[in-house]
Protein backbone atom coordinates (compact mmCIF):
# COMPACT_ATOMS: atom_id res chain seq x y z
CA UNK A 1 0.00 0.00 0.00
CA UNK A 2 1.40 3.77 -0.77
CA UNK A 3 1.34 6.65 1.68
CA UNK A 4 -1.08 8.69 2.10
CA UNK A 5 1.05 11.76 2.85
CA UNK A 6 4.32 10.51 0.73
CA UNK A 7 6.61 13.39 0.41
CA UNK A 8 4.10 16.26 1.48
CA UNK A 9 4.91 18.76 3.87
CA UNK A 10 2.76 20.49 6.91
CA UNK A 11 2.65 22.88 9.67
CA UNK A 12 0.82 22.00 12.86
CA UNK A 13 0.18 24.37 15.62
CA UNK A 14 -0.78 22.73 19.10
CA UNK A 15 2.17 19.92 17.50
CA UNK A 16 3.28 19.64 21.46
CA UNK A 17 0.41 17.51 22.63
CA UNK A 18 -2.98 15.72 22.08
CA UNK A 19 -4.42 16.13 18.87
CA UNK A 20 -1.85 17.93 17.28
CA UNK A 21 1.19 15.10 18.46
CA UNK A 22 -1.28 12.55 16.97
CA UNK A 23 -1.58 14.02 13.66
CA UNK A 24 2.54 14.81 13.59
CA UNK A 25 3.07 10.92 14.18
CA UNK A 26 0.23 9.75 11.40
CA UNK A 27 1.46 12.22 8.84
CA UNK A 28 5.09 11.05 9.33
CA UNK A 29 4.57 7.57 9.58
CA UNK A 30 2.55 8.21 5.81
CA UNK A 31 5.69 9.32 4.34
CA UNK A 32 5.35 13.27 5.50
CA UNK A 33 7.43 15.88 6.76
CA UNK A 34 6.04 18.17 9.43
CA UNK A 35 6.94 21.35 11.74
CA UNK A 36 5.79 21.42 15.16
CA UNK A 37 4.46 24.77 15.59
CA UNK A 38 3.65 25.22 19.61
CA UNK A 39 4.71 27.29 22.21
CA UNK A 40 5.75 24.71 24.78
CA UNK A 41 9.28 24.53 23.97
CA UNK A 42 10.47 21.32 26.08
CA UNK A 43 7.48 19.32 24.91
CA UNK A 44 7.84 20.54 21.48
CA UNK A 45 11.37 19.81 20.68
CA UNK A 46 11.24 16.21 22.53
CA UNK A 47 8.08 15.38 19.97
CA UNK A 48 9.91 16.63 16.86
CA UNK A 49 13.22 14.77 17.65
CA UNK A 50 11.05 11.52 18.29
CA UNK A 51 10.27 11.80 14.61
CA UNK A 52 13.53 12.15 13.32
CA UNK A 53 14.65 14.08 10.09
CA UNK A 54 10.97 14.48 9.01
CA UNK A 55 9.95 16.84 11.78
CA UNK A 56 11.49 20.01 12.99
CA UNK A 57 10.38 22.69 15.76
CA UNK A 58 9.15 26.16 15.38
CA UNK A 59 8.62 28.01 18.90
CA UNK A 60 5.66 29.54 18.06
CA UNK A 61 2.84 31.43 19.87
CA UNK A 62 -0.60 31.81 17.72
CA UNK A 63 -0.88 34.77 19.03
CA UNK A 64 1.92 36.65 17.50
CA UNK A 65 1.62 36.36 13.82
CA UNK A 66 5.54 36.67 13.20
CA UNK A 67 5.46 33.64 15.09
CA UNK A 68 3.28 31.77 12.62
CA UNK A 69 5.11 33.45 9.86
CA UNK A 70 8.27 32.15 10.75
CA UNK A 71 7.07 28.11 11.30
CA UNK A 72 5.89 28.34 7.74
CA UNK A 73 8.98 29.76 6.41
CA UNK A 74 10.95 27.13 7.95
CA UNK A 75 8.69 24.09 7.12
CA UNK A 76 9.09 25.78 3.16
CA UNK A 77 12.98 26.38 3.84
CA UNK A 78 14.07 23.10 5.72
CA UNK A 79 11.71 20.69 3.12
CA UNK A 80 11.34 22.80 0.36
CA UNK A 81 7.59 23.12 -0.07
CA UNK A 82 4.09 23.44 1.72
CA UNK A 83 1.13 21.49 1.38
CA UNK A 84 -0.70 20.91 4.51
CA UNK A 85 -1.54 23.33 7.73
CA UNK A 86 -3.58 21.89 10.95
CA UNK A 87 -4.74 25.03 12.47
CA UNK A 88 -5.21 23.15 15.85
CA UNK A 89 -3.43 24.78 18.71
CA UNK A 90 -5.98 25.80 21.45
CA UNK A 91 -6.88 26.66 25.25
CA UNK A 92 -10.29 25.67 27.14
CA UNK A 93 -9.94 29.60 27.90
CA UNK A 94 -12.06 31.52 30.12
CA UNK A 95 -15.32 29.81 31.63
CA UNK A 96 -18.00 30.72 34.21
CA UNK A 97 -21.30 32.19 33.72
CA UNK A 98 -21.39 35.15 30.88
CA UNK A 99 -22.16 38.16 33.96
CA UNK A 100 -18.98 37.17 35.58
CA UNK A 101 -17.04 36.75 32.39
CA UNK A 102 -13.96 39.39 32.87
CA UNK A 103 -13.49 40.91 29.28
CA UNK A 104 -9.58 40.35 29.47
CA UNK A 105 -9.72 37.03 29.82
CA UNK A 106 -12.01 36.75 27.06
CA UNK A 107 -9.29 38.81 24.70
CA UNK A 108 -7.16 36.28 25.67
CA UNK A 109 -8.94 33.30 24.95
CA UNK A 110 -10.21 35.05 21.32
CA UNK A 111 -6.40 35.93 20.44
CA UNK A 112 -5.62 31.96 20.83
CA UNK A 113 -8.36 30.40 19.67
CA UNK A 114 -9.70 32.80 16.74
CA UNK A 115 -6.55 35.26 16.13
CA UNK A 116 -4.31 32.06 15.93
CA UNK A 117 -6.68 30.25 13.76
CA UNK A 118 -7.00 33.11 11.29
CA UNK A 119 -3.30 33.70 11.29
CA UNK A 120 -2.57 30.32 10.81
CA UNK A 121 -4.57 30.62 7.67
CA UNK A 122 -3.41 33.57 6.57
CA UNK A 123 0.19 32.34 6.35
CA UNK A 124 -0.51 28.70 4.80
CA UNK A 125 -2.31 30.67 1.67
CA UNK A 126 0.69 32.82 1.69
CA UNK A 127 2.90 29.74 1.50
CA UNK A 128 1.09 27.53 -0.46
CA UNK A 129 -0.29 30.16 -3.06
CA UNK A 130 3.30 31.14 -3.23
CA UNK A 131 4.74 27.21 -4.17
CA UNK A 132 1.20 27.04 -6.74
CA UNK A 133 0.78 23.14 -5.78
CA UNK A 134 -2.79 23.78 -4.17
CA UNK A 135 -2.69 22.65 -0.48
CA UNK A 136 -5.24 22.02 2.28
CA UNK A 137 -5.62 23.67 5.65
CA UNK A 138 -7.58 21.92 8.47
CA UNK A 139 -8.67 23.73 11.65
CA UNK A 140 -9.48 22.23 14.90
CA UNK A 141 -13.26 23.34 15.65
CA UNK A 142 -14.97 21.49 18.90
CA UNK A 143 -18.47 19.85 18.99
CA UNK A 144 -19.00 23.13 21.32
CA UNK A 145 -19.05 25.38 18.25
CA UNK A 146 -22.15 22.75 16.88
CA UNK A 147 -23.82 22.44 19.33
CA UNK A 148 -25.11 24.09 23.05
CA UNK A 149 -24.31 23.06 26.39
CA UNK A 150 -20.82 21.28 25.73
CA UNK A 151 -17.93 23.63 26.44
CA UNK A 152 -17.53 27.51 27.85
CA UNK A 153 -19.18 29.97 26.39
CA UNK A 154 -16.11 32.07 24.89
CA UNK A 155 -14.63 28.52 23.74
CA UNK A 156 -17.78 27.29 22.17
CA UNK A 157 -18.22 31.18 20.32
CA UNK A 158 -14.66 30.62 19.26
CA UNK A 159 -15.33 27.05 18.28
CA UNK A 160 -17.91 28.11 16.29
CA UNK A 161 -15.84 30.86 14.39
CA UNK A 162 -13.79 28.70 12.96
CA UNK A 163 -16.07 26.77 11.24
CA UNK A 164 -17.49 30.28 9.65
CA UNK A 165 -13.86 30.41 8.30
CA UNK A 166 -13.63 27.30 6.89
CA UNK A 167 -16.29 28.59 4.32
CA UNK A 168 -15.66 31.79 3.73
CA UNK A 169 -11.52 30.79 3.22
CA UNK A 170 -12.47 27.92 1.45
CA UNK A 171 -14.25 30.17 -1.09
CA UNK A 172 -11.30 32.69 -1.54
CA UNK A 173 -8.83 29.82 -1.57
CA UNK A 174 -10.81 27.80 -4.53
CA UNK A 175 -8.64 29.85 -7.05
CA UNK A 176 -4.92 27.92 -5.64
CA UNK A 177 -6.46 24.74 -5.88
CA UNK A 178 -6.58 25.11 -1.64
CA UNK A 179 -8.80 23.44 0.07
CA UNK A 180 -9.90 24.20 3.83
CA UNK A 181 -11.90 22.26 6.28
CA UNK A 182 -13.18 22.23 9.64
CA UNK A 183 -13.05 19.30 12.16
CA UNK A 184 -15.48 18.94 15.28
CA UNK A 185 -14.26 16.57 17.60
CA UNK A 186 -15.89 15.19 20.44
CA UNK A 187 -14.62 14.16 23.90
CA UNK A 188 -10.86 13.22 23.08
CA UNK A 189 -8.45 12.51 25.90
CA UNK A 190 -5.88 14.74 25.86
CA UNK A 191 -3.86 17.20 28.31
CA UNK A 192 -6.49 19.75 27.69
CA UNK A 193 -9.36 17.80 28.64
CA UNK A 194 -7.94 15.80 31.61
CA UNK A 195 -6.87 19.75 32.98
CA UNK A 196 -10.78 20.39 32.29
CA UNK A 197 -12.51 17.54 33.74
CA UNK A 198 -10.20 15.93 36.54
CA UNK A 199 -7.83 18.93 37.32
CA UNK A 200 -4.26 17.28 36.32
CA UNK A 201 -3.01 17.80 32.33
CA UNK A 202 -0.68 14.73 33.28
CA UNK A 203 -3.56 12.59 34.13
CA UNK A 204 -4.67 11.42 31.31
CA UNK A 205 -5.50 8.05 32.83
CA UNK A 206 -8.21 9.29 35.03
CA UNK A 207 -10.20 10.87 32.16
CA UNK A 208 -9.77 7.51 30.16
CA UNK A 209 -11.15 6.03 33.08
CA UNK A 210 -13.97 8.02 33.41
CA UNK A 211 -14.70 7.71 29.76
CA UNK A 212 -14.85 4.02 29.42
CA UNK A 213 -17.48 3.93 32.10
CA UNK A 214 -19.93 4.55 29.29
CA UNK A 215 -17.51 4.30 26.04
CA UNK A 216 -19.05 5.29 22.73
CA UNK A 217 -18.92 3.02 20.08
CA UNK A 218 -17.92 0.19 22.53
CA UNK A 219 -14.18 2.27 22.65
CA UNK A 220 -12.54 4.98 24.39
CA UNK A 221 -11.73 7.81 21.67
CA UNK A 222 -8.51 8.71 20.92
CA UNK A 223 -6.02 11.50 19.70
CA UNK A 224 -5.54 9.20 16.54
CA UNK A 225 -9.00 9.23 15.35
CA UNK A 226 -8.78 12.92 14.86
CA UNK A 227 -5.36 12.88 13.32
CA UNK A 228 -6.98 10.37 10.62
CA UNK A 229 -9.43 13.02 9.80
CA UNK A 230 -6.69 15.32 9.35
CA UNK A 231 -4.92 13.04 7.38
CA UNK A 232 -8.55 11.75 5.16
CA UNK A 233 -8.16 16.15 4.14
CA UNK A 234 -5.05 16.69 3.51
CA UNK A 235 -4.45 13.22 1.60
CA UNK A 236 -5.96 12.85 -1.90
CA UNK A 237 -8.93 11.11 -0.51
CA UNK A 238 -10.41 14.28 0.27
CA UNK A 239 -9.32 16.13 -2.76
CA UNK A 240 -12.96 16.84 -3.78
CA UNK A 241 -13.91 18.20 -0.35
CA UNK A 242 -13.50 21.92 0.98
CA UNK A 243 -15.39 24.22 2.91
CA UNK A 244 -17.22 21.53 5.62
CA UNK A 245 -16.85 20.45 8.82
CA UNK A 246 -16.74 16.92 10.18
CA UNK A 247 -17.60 15.70 13.23
CA UNK A 248 -15.40 13.13 14.61
CA UNK A 249 -17.20 12.30 18.22
CA UNK A 250 -18.26 8.36 17.94
CA UNK A 251 -21.55 9.58 17.84
CA UNK A 252 -21.95 11.53 20.99
CA UNK A 253 -23.61 14.94 20.08
CA UNK A 254 -25.60 13.10 16.52
CA UNK A 255 -25.99 9.58 17.69
CA UNK A 256 -25.48 9.33 21.53
CA UNK A 257 -26.34 5.57 22.37
CA UNK A 258 -29.70 4.51 22.79
CA UNK A 259 -29.58 3.53 26.16
CA UNK A 260 -28.82 7.11 27.11
CA UNK A 261 -31.97 8.91 24.96
CA UNK A 262 -34.77 6.83 23.62
CA UNK A 263 -34.69 2.60 22.43
CA UNK A 264 -36.77 2.65 19.72
CA UNK A 265 -36.06 -0.83 19.08
CA UNK A 266 -38.34 -1.14 22.32
CA UNK A 267 -40.96 0.93 21.11
CA UNK A 268 -44.58 0.26 20.38
CA UNK A 269 -46.52 0.94 17.40
CA UNK A 270 -48.68 4.13 18.63
CA UNK A 271 -51.82 4.15 16.63
N1 LIG B 1 -9.40 17.05 23.47
C1 LIG B 1 -10.66 17.32 23.17
O1 LIG B 1 -11.60 16.68 23.68
C2 LIG B 1 -10.99 18.39 22.18
C3 LIG B 1 -12.30 18.45 21.68
C4 LIG B 1 -12.63 19.43 20.76
C5 LIG B 1 -11.65 20.32 20.33
N2 LIG B 1 -10.39 20.26 20.85
C6 LIG B 1 -9.40 21.22 20.36
O2 LIG B 1 -8.28 20.51 19.90
C7 LIG B 1 -7.14 21.37 19.91
C8 LIG B 1 -5.98 20.64 20.53
O3 LIG B 1 -6.26 20.39 21.89
P1 LIG B 1 -5.78 19.07 22.64
O4 LIG B 1 -6.98 18.39 23.17
O5 LIG B 1 -4.84 18.31 21.80
O6 LIG B 1 -5.06 19.73 23.92
P2 LIG B 1 -3.55 19.72 24.39
O7 LIG B 1 -3.52 20.62 25.56
O8 LIG B 1 -3.05 18.33 24.53
O9 LIG B 1 -2.76 20.40 23.16
C9 LIG B 1 -2.88 21.76 22.86
C10 LIG B 1 -1.54 22.27 22.38
O10 LIG B 1 -1.69 23.64 21.96
C11 LIG B 1 -0.59 24.35 22.45
N3 LIG B 1 -0.94 25.77 22.56
C12 LIG B 1 -1.86 26.35 23.38
N4 LIG B 1 -1.87 27.67 23.21
C13 LIG B 1 -0.95 27.95 22.26
C14 LIG B 1 -0.48 29.15 21.65
N5 LIG B 1 -0.97 30.35 22.01
N6 LIG B 1 0.46 29.06 20.68
C15 LIG B 1 0.97 27.86 20.33
N7 LIG B 1 0.61 26.70 20.90
C16 LIG B 1 -0.35 26.74 21.85
C17 LIG B 1 -0.24 23.72 23.79
O11 LIG B 1 1.10 24.00 24.19
C18 LIG B 1 -0.47 22.24 23.47
O12 LIG B 1 0.72 21.63 22.97
C19 LIG B 1 -7.57 22.63 20.64
O13 LIG B 1 -7.88 23.64 19.69
C20 LIG B 1 -8.83 22.20 21.36
O14 LIG B 1 -9.68 23.27 21.61
C21 LIG B 1 -10.04 19.31 21.75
Amino acid sequence: MTARYENKVAVITGGASGLGEATAQLLVAEGGSVVIADYGEARGRAVAESLGDAAVFAKCDVTDEADVAAAFDLGVSTFGRMDGAFANAGIVGVVGPISATPMEDFDRTMAVLVRGVFATTKHAARTMSAAGNGGSIAMTSSIAGVQGGLGPHAYAMAKASVIGLARSAAAELQADRIRVNAIAPGTIPTGMTAHVMTGDPDNVDALVNRVDKAPLLGRTSSAHDIAEAVLFFFSDAGSWITGQTLVVDGGQTGAPPMSATWDSTKMVIAR
